[in-house]
């Protein structure tokens, strides 16, 4: 049987336009090309974790247009269970992205039905949460229901992972005892201990405040220098496969959804991150966010250049 992971977060549409370079304040660009793609953090991690082998749930909610249907569409036909992605009387979420021509981005979100995910939602999915291994939350949906998540994986003795993306500012404190593993960016470890981090040294030193702080294991994702894993005890410094980028969206959740499917078949934490770092090299390389997401073969079939 695969290991099963619960994703509790956002669907987004993502309307993406490719531009030579982001727009600056007041500036209109011709853009090069657009595209509407599936998109949303939590669903992005959803299909990572699916096509790099694990059985998945998905729990957030769409809106009633057509929007709606397409992202739940793009999950069921990556056999993802969508029993607990309700439809809600809203617009979908959607993202607003520019990718420039250095394979940068900047988005804009707009939560639309990823708001109406309350706790009560995900206490009516209660029997989704308990047939889990893993459970992911991130933070495009309500503070209240990210926290009611994270404790009530804590309370059924799951695996409790949260990427704190988008995040500027610190998290409640009272959510760090929930988890097992924290898993920010270098703008978000920042954002969350109140530390530059800028460096692999300043990355450990953030890390070590998020752990006093109550989290159980911290992976700082550092981009093309790869990750920092810190557990209290020490440090481990992953450099990440050396790739061409073509579009950096949805590296992050490739990373998390590879390393939350290796992790709940059992590998090692060590190669379980080294596995999402491929998995996360290998999206890079493509456009977009669902689409960029590679399968397992893909993975297994990976050759670092
Ligand atoms: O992490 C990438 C995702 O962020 C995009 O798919 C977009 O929907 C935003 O949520």
């Amino acid at each position: 049987m695969p290991a099963k992971v619960v994703v509790i977060g956002s669907l987004n549409m993502d309307l993406v336009t490719r531009a030579p370079r982001l727009p600056r304040g007041g500036e209109t660009l011709i853009g090069e090309s657009f595209a509407t793609v599936s998109g949303g953090k939590g669903a992005n991690q959803a299909v990572a974790a699916a096509r790099l082998g694990a059985q998945v749930s998905m729990v957030g909610c769409v809106g009633s247009d057509a929007y709606g249907e397409e992202l739940r569409g793009a999950l069921l036909a990556e056999q993802i269970d969508c029993q607990a992605v309700s439809t809600v009387d809203d617009s979908s979420g959607v993202a607003l992205i520019v990718v420039d021509d250095n394979s940068q981005n900047a988005i804009v979100i707009v939560a639309g039905a990823n708001g109406a995910l309350t706790p009560e939602v995900i206490d009516r999915f209660g029997a989704v949460l308990r047939a889990s291994d893993v459970i992911i939350c991130q933070l495009e949906v309500p503070d209240a229901t990210v926290g009611h998540a994270l404790k009530r994986g804590r309370e059924l003795g799951k695996t409790v992972i949260l990427n704190p993306a988008p995040a500027s500012r610190p998290l409640p404190a009272d959510w760090y005892a929930s988890i097992d593993y924290l898993i920010p960016n270098e703008s978000e470890a920042s954002a969350l201990s109140g530390l530059p981090v800028d460096s692999l040294a300043s990355a450990e030193t953030a890390a070590s405040r998020l752990i006093a702080m109550g989290a159980g294991k911290v992976i700082i994702t550092l981009g093309a220098q790869g990750s920092l894993f810190a557990n209290g005890k020490g440090f481990e410094h992953f450099p990440a496969p050396k790739v061409k980028a073509v579009d950096t969206t949805a590296a992050g959740d490739t990373f998390v959804g590879g390393f939350a499917a290796a992790l709940a078949a059992g590998i090692s934490e060590a190669d379980a991150i080294r596995f999402g770092q491929v998995a996360a090299a290998l999206s890079v390389t493509r456009a977009g966010a669902q689409p960029s997401i590679p399968t397992l073969s893909d993975v297994q079939a990976f050759k670092a250049p």
